[in-house]
């Protein structure tokens, strides 16, 4: 898809959406994916999917990860480090999209290999895809261009990351009260901005 008409799809969404509920029916293109341990890019993709409808799909593995952190960064580190693609047991349809918002935390300064794994198994060629992120503080890492090199045939618009969670700290949840309220005008700030900006 060319930009041109993403901007048009996009822009045709923010402006029903603001006419009234039932025209949130077209958005059936739209896909929301996303992984996510403590809920907080969860609650980033609600909010995106708020705005959007379209179809909230959380990505799931055959063989969950440990509960506890340690072991499980361990895991994640062994992972990215021999580059093992954990199989999903998550399948999604994808010709039925043409945008695909994709959200994910940071995970040791790379993209989860989740994630690696659903741009290996689906066929995103000729798609959007947009990028959204939590972390602790630390920013994307090599996410984006991991993104770029597992999904070289698809467009890719500018991200959302904000701070989520610090696990390691006993940080989980943060998506309440104030925190929740500036992330949702984050959201809907950039949502406005890629509309506008990437035409
Ligand atoms: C295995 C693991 C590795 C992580 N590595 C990083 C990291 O390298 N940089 C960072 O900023 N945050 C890191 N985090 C923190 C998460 O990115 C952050 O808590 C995020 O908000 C969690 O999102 P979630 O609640 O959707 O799972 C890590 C968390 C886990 C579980």
């Amino acid at each position: 898809m060319n930009k041109s008409l993403l901007f048009f799809i996009l822009f045709s969404f923010c402006f029903q959406n603001g006419a009234g509920t039932e025209q949130r029916q077209t958005s059936n293109s739209i896909l929301i994916v996303y992984l996510s341990r403590t809920n907080n890019t969860k609650a980033v993709a609600e909010m995106i999917h708020n705005e959007f409808g379209g179809d909230l799909v959380a990505v799931e593995l055959q063989n969950p990860y440990p509960e506890n952190y340690d072991t499980m960064v361990r895991q994640v580190a062994e992972e990215n480090a021999s580059g093992f693609l954990p199989p999903l047991k998550t399948k999604v349809d994808m010709g039925q999209y043409d945008t695909i918002f994709f959200g994910f935390p940071t995970w040791g300064m790379q993209l989860p290999p989740p994630m690696k794994s659903f741009l290996t198994e689906n066929d995103l060629e000729g798609k959007a895809i947009i990028p959204f992120n939590t972390n602790a503080g630390y920013g994307l890492g090599s996410s984006l261009k991991t993104i770029q090199k597992l999904s070289p045939d698809s467009t890719i618009l500018d991200e959302f990351s904000v701070k989520g969670g610090v696990e390691r700290d006993g940080i989980y949840f943060v998506m309440v009260g104030k925190r929740e309220i500036e992330v949702r005008e984050a959201v809907q700030k950039w949502l406005h901005r890629i509309m506008v900006v990437k035409n």
